[in-house]
């Protein structure tokens, strides 16, 4: 009875360990299976956060027809130069060589063509990630109208007429996936993110209606809502305690998630048809309770401070 007692935490450790082990396993390979021979397009594939995220995405994606859009040409010279960002075919597997497409969101009376572009191409999409989007920050009264015209063109129009422009093929298919990577602000605002939080509260709303109206269609409508996605550069290396160690607290710390996390999750959202994600520390999901529940709280706490801070994004 007392040596059965010893053992019975390191055998449960043991066997939640492995159970642990086997589900993660299974869920590698239904999100390879997933986009396996898919034609994928994803939007700025090649900068920001992006380059860590799709270099991540790249050990499954160069089994799908990958279509990277980005709006600038010497972009391209990336693949090159980012070393996980490889086409190899190391298990034997059929791979593509990915299309690489120029696309300005901005530039609305442009994507129409690129859409076509891609359908001429491969003659389907069967899944769309609208990851680009254009960040700004000040205050209200110092951002243009210009400005605040381009970053819903970015982040609003932008997407949402490539979208409309490939779910007809999508729903005349009766599958596919559309994914739309948010953000917290998309949620709640916060002073000096107007314009960014404006489009990104449209981009939700849009996604959201969308979501219902395809439903009956089998396109599946998903949005992936990071709070904040800690610098590409910072990677820890896998399979190094430390490494993982660091990764725990530096998450924590800065209270966002790397590119890598985000890849993956939008892996496990596009396997799982998962319809809404919200990568987020409890702070930070804490804050979009208060929001919901607690409004006036929540404006009392984002408006404390604010005069100091204006001064140093002015200045900015
Ligand atoms: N970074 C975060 O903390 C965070 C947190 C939550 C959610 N997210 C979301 O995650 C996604 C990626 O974020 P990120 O941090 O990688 O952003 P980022 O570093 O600002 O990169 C955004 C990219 O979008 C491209 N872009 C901007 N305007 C464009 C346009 N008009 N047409 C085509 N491409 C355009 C830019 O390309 P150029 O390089 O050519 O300018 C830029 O590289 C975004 O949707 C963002 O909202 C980010």
């Amino acid at each position: 009875m007392g040596v059965l007692a010893v053992l019975i935490l390191p055998l449960l450790v043991v066997g939640i360990s492995g159970i642990v082990y086997i589900y993660r396993t299974v869920v590698h390979l239904m999100s390879k299976s997933a986009v396996r021979s898919k034609v994928v397009v994803i939007t700025d594939a090649l900068s920001g956060a992006g380059k860590g995220k799709v270099g991540k995405m790249m050990v499954h994606m160069k089994l799908s027809r990958l279509v990277m859009c980005s709006r600038r040409e010497e972009r391209w010279n990336c693949l090159e130069k980012h070393p996980q960002i490889h086409f190899g075919n190391p298990s034997g597997l059929e791979t593509f060589t990915p299309k690489l497409v120029l696309l300005d969101l901005s530039d609305i009376n442009c994507i129409q063509d690129v859409a076509k572009e891609i359908l001429d191409c491969y003659g389907c999409v069967d899944i769309l990630i609208n990851n680009a989007s254009m960040k700004v920050k000040g205050t209200v009264q110092n951002i243009s109208l210009e400005l605040d015209k381009k970053i819903m063109d970015a982040n609003y129009f932008g997407p949402i007429t490539l979208t409309k422009a490939l779910i007809p093929n999508m729903i005349s298919r009766r599958t596919g996936q559309v994914v739309l990577l948010n953000n917290i602000q998309g949620k709640l605002g916060v002073p000096f993110r107007a314009a960014y939080a404006a489009s990104k509260h449209a981009a939700l709303g849009f996604f959201d209606c969308l979501r219902a109206e395809l439903q009956e269609f089998g396109v599946c409508v998903s949005t992936v809502t990071p709070s904040f996605i800690c610098s590409y550069h910072v990677q820890p290396q896998p399979s190094n305690w430390e490494a993982s160690v660091w990764k725990f607290f530096s998450r924590k710390l800065a209270n966002g998630v790397h590119p890598v996390e985000v890849a993956e999750e939008i892996l496990r959202t596009v396997s799982r048809k998962k319809q809404e994600v919200f990568l987020a520390n409890p702070i930070a999901k804490a804050a979009v309770y208060i929001r919901t529940f607690f409004p006036e709280l929540f404006f009392a706490v984002v408006a404390a401070g604010v005069k100091e801070k204006q001064k140093i994004v002015d200045d900015k």
